[in-house]
């Protein structure tokens, strides 16, 4: 049986200093289950109790080689070389911002930051600025981190079609009341909820902030004829597309969610696989939008286009494009699924997967959600007992069901093959668990 002695005591030393004990509130899984990591190295992750782990969470998205990539590694290596920041700019930022216009065709012209939030509010800044409104929408069940304006939501887990939508409320206190007014909401997948908002707002609203596979939301997709139909509304509202692309840029295409869907979006947004690890995000788009970033809107940062990070993105995207490893991810994803099918067919256990295999939700209905409505109402409770089951033999996954499954090139057949066994275990310490819960005869 998994231990997490040491983990469990760290827990309560870091309380001393730190809120939650962890330095981001998502990292607490509970007073007895936070985990503290010693290493990682390839797909695998270790704690400092020693416990070894498959990791299909990657850190939410940015390990897309895998953890302590030796040829990205050597560059970041190198990047420390140059001497880390000097309030001017390198040569390499155009070598990087050169190979993500390659990939992305959207792409036109690119600026750094740091995290995916700063690149949203980047991205929404310009497009304030070149629509001269202020509003902005988005999409039920969509994130895009931590900034005041995108940090509002319904909470759907109460309601049921037919009653009146619950109120857009705050995700937590602190963010301020004002910035209410300039968040709207509609739900996937449905074209005309957001033609009908725009004909009436059509002039307060600057963009549609969206993720066409909703990365925080168990990966649930846009349908094709959607993306068309939103690419069209947008153009005919006067409102900026906004793809948000920092969870499946670099992940689920080489060109990204736009190269899934054939669609371009007038800004998008990167970070988490650019560097396969190092901290850099992305705000990029068409040329004459872009334009503004100097022409009026501010844009910078002490550490933006950091040599380290900068030199790691450059080796990573040079492995992204010009390899098989994206092709390679996907082979392993679809082989994952096969296999997990397999054990849960034989089973009955009626399941389906979301998204694009190397951002995966697996989600346990025949039909996988078409929004996040649907997914609140369906039964998300044998995840929830699963995911537990599956952290004591070892494969990591989120214990939140609206985490997608993230793969890397370092899965190798090993882990495929460890994965499926541990996995099968799993799921059968999780039927009778869930029976008793359900029977109410759990202890
Ligand atoms: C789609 C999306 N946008 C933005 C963010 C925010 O990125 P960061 O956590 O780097 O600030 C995230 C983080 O998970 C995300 O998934």
């Amino acid at each position: 049986m998994r231990k997490l002695t040491r983990s469990n005591e760290h827990f309560k030393k870091a309380l001393s200093k730190l809120p939650l004990g962890v330095a981001s509130n998502f990292r607490y899984w509970g007073d007895e289950q936070t985990i503290y990591v010693d290493h990682g190295k390839g797909g695998r992750m270790w704690d400092i109790d020693g416990n070894e782990y498959i990791d299909y969470r990657l850190g939410y998205g940015p390990i897309i080689l895998g953890y302590a990539d030796e040829r990205v590694d050597a560059a970041a290596r190198e990047g420390m070389n140059v001497g880390g920041v000097f309030a001017l700019a390198t040569e390499r930022e155009y070598e990087v911002a050169a190979r993500i216009s390659k990939m992305v065709p959207a792409a036109e012209l690119v600026r750094f930051s740091n995290s995916g939030t700063e690149a949203v509010m980047a991205a929404m800044r310009v497009a304030r600025a070149f629509t001269g409104k202020d509003g902005h929408v988005f999409m039920e069940g969509g994130y895009h981190g931590m900034s005041n304006v995108v940090m509002w939501a319904r909470e759907f887990d109460d309601w049921r079609p037919g009653q009146p939508e619950p109120p857009i409320e705050p995700y937590g206190e602190g963010i301020p009341a004002v910035t209410r007014q300039l968040f709207h909401l509609v739900p996937m997948n449905d074209a005309n909820a957001l033609e009908d908002l725009l004909r009436k707002k059509q002039n307060e609203i600057s963009s549609f902030v969206m993720e066409p596979i909703m990365g925080n939301c168990c990966a649930i997709a846009a349908d094709a004829q959607y993306m068309k139909d939103v690419r069209e509304i947008c153009d005919r509202y006067d409102v900026l597309l906004i793809i948000d692309e920092v969870k499946t840029g670099f992940r689920v295409a080489k060109g990204g969610v736009q190269e899934l869907y054939g669609v371009k979006a007038d800004l998008c947004t990167f970070a988490k696989a650019i560097a396969n690890g190092y901290p850099l995000s992305v705000v990029a788009g068409r040329e004459d939008i872009m334009r503004r970033i100097g022409d009026g809107v501010a844009h910078g940062g002490t550490f933006t286009a950091h040599g380290v990070a900068l030199a790691a993105a450059a080796k990573t995207l040079e492995i992204l494009d010009e390899t098989s490893a994206l092709a390679d991810i996907e082979a392993y994803g679809l082989k994952l699924q096969d296999g997990l099918s397999k054990i849960l067919a034989e089973r009955d256990i009626a399941h389906s997967y979301t998204g694009a295999p190397a951002l995966m939700g697996l989600f346990f209905a025949e039909q996988p959600p078409a929004d996040y409505r649907e997914w609140v109402h369906s039964d998300y409770e044998f995840y929830d007992t699963l995911a537990p089951a599956l952290h004591d033999e070892g494969v990591l996954v989120e214990p939140d069901s609206r985490e997608p499954w993230f793969l890397c090139e370092s899965h190798n057949v090993e882990c495929l093959a460890e994965t499926l066994d541990k996995f099968e275990r799993a799921v059968d310490i999780t039927l009778p668990k869930l029976k008793a819960i359900r029977t109410g005869t759990s202890q």
